[in-house]
């Protein structure tokens, strides 16, 4: 069943029989899903200027090109075009995937079988690497499949954000490159701009990555950023793809040669994109990181202390932006959601796939990774719990983040 929220619901109680409960809550909301994130204001004003409404893209876009290829310390090429981040999933098979292209997708969950649905779609031939939500398919085991298979690509979900899992991409880059000649497409949906990412040719780099804005970028949804290395845009040169949206080859075509492209993109989420990178630039990409790593380390150690498990089986497969928790046996995951927002004005969500009744999913990504939010979601919940019966040692789980 699918939850819905109204902005004017939230009647959050204003006990304060804790001292801190008076620090906590100061803003009217807290959108902890993961995806689509809090906007900062800076670039909801920016999206809204004259100068973001009018027509002309031609520069804002090369802006925009420049800044996403330092996010990636990519090589190659930057596409970046209107839709949800599907949209440029899309469009890479479209462009890359025919009858004869064999993939191998890694698959942690929903949207690895997402990945999967979609290459078959276009007749690409596919072989699944699959692991239940939680766990994510090994090295030894991709190493294992190439040793004895011979395919085009390797694809997927950098984290599994139905179940807050995710590769080491460097290491399953470095396992696909030492074994086979396979190109890697990932989807960093949820992870771009909060987790190192490099498209290049280099030993630990990927080939192509897609993403859209609404998750680590802070940015409401719209925009579909695809990367590409060197290596794979001269591929695509010797390819034929059809289609004309989803057609890759053409948008760099049409870029290079008549600067324009195939259709208008949300010219005002374009300038919005320039405010958002430059914010994490600004922060630095290092602290970035860093951050992302210590908040998530922080929230799973709170959950934990109130006795809760997470659904990711280790720290090392663990997300940096989203945590995803089982519930107490009886609990069901969309109760707790509708009580946390409407008690506590903290929205966060049901994961999704198998374990969906089962465990909420918070995501702390870029803005909303920090402490102070990790604090109010960690209360929110555990009030939550224990209004719902269960035994819920408050004190301990949020001492723990003091
Ligand atoms: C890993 C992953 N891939 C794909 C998507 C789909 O993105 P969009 O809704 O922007 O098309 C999501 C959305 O949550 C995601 O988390």
């Amino acid at each position: 069943m699918m939850c819905t929220f109204q902005a004017d619901e939230v009647m959050r109680d204003q006990p304060a029989e804790i001292s801190y409960e008076k620090k906590l809550f100061s803003k009217k909301y807290y959108i902890m899903t993961p995806g689509p994130t809090e906007v900062p204001h800076e670039v909801l004003k920016t999206i809204i200027s004259d100068e973001a409404l009018l027509p002309n893209y031609w520069e804002i876009y090369d802006v925009d090109v420049k800044l996403v290829k330092k996010l990636l310390n990519n090589d190659g090429e930057v596409i970046i075009m209107g839709g949800g981040a599907t949209v440029g999933l899309e469009a890479l098979v479209s462009t890359l995937i025919n009858e004869k292209t064999r993939t191998l997708i890694l698959s942690a969950g929903y949207f690895g079988e997402v990945i999967a649905k979609l290459i078959k779609i276009y007749h690409g031939k596919v072989d699944v690497i699959r692991e239940r939500q939680g766990k994510v398919p090994s090295l030894e085991a991709i190493e294992k499949y190439l040793s004895k298979n011979n395919v085009d690509y390797v694809v997927f979900a950098h984290c599994e954000t139905s179940a807050g899992t995710i590769f080491d991409i460097e290491e399953v880059a470095r396992v696909v490159k030492e074994n086979s000649h396979a190109k890697i497409i990932v989807d960093a949906v949820s992870t771009a701009g909060a987790i190192p990412i490099n498209v290049n040719s280099d030993k630990s780099g990927i080939d192509a990555v897609v993403f859209g804005v609404q998750k680590a970028l802070n940015m409401p949804p719209g925009l579909a950023i695809v990367g590409l290395s060197k290596n794979i845009v001269e591929e695509m040169e010797k390819l034929e793809p059809k289609g004309y949206y989803l057609n890759l080859k053409l948008w760099l075509d049409y870029w290079k040669i008549k600067r324009i492209l195939p259709s208008t993109p949300p010219i005002n989420l374009l300038y919005g994109l320039k405010v958002s990178l430059e914010r994490i630039f600004s922060e630095g990409l290092q602290n970035v990181y860093r951050r992302h790593l210590f908040v998530s380390k922080k929230l799973r150690n709170a959950l934990r202390k109130m006795g809760l498990r997470i659904v990711a089986e280790s720290e090392e497969i663990a997300s940096p932006t989203v945590t995803a928790v089982y519930m107490p046996n009886g609990v069901d995951s969309e109760t707790v959601v509708n009580d946390m927002w409407r008690k506590y004005g903290v929205l966060v969500a049901t994961a999704l796939g198998e374990i969906s009744n089962r465990a909420i999913r918070i995501g702390h990504m870029g803005i909303t990774a920090t402490l102070d939010n990790i604090f109010v979601v960690t209360y929110a919940l555990s009030k939550t719990l224990a209004n719902r019966g269960v035994n819920i040692n408050i004190e301990n789980a949020l001492s723990s983040l003091t």
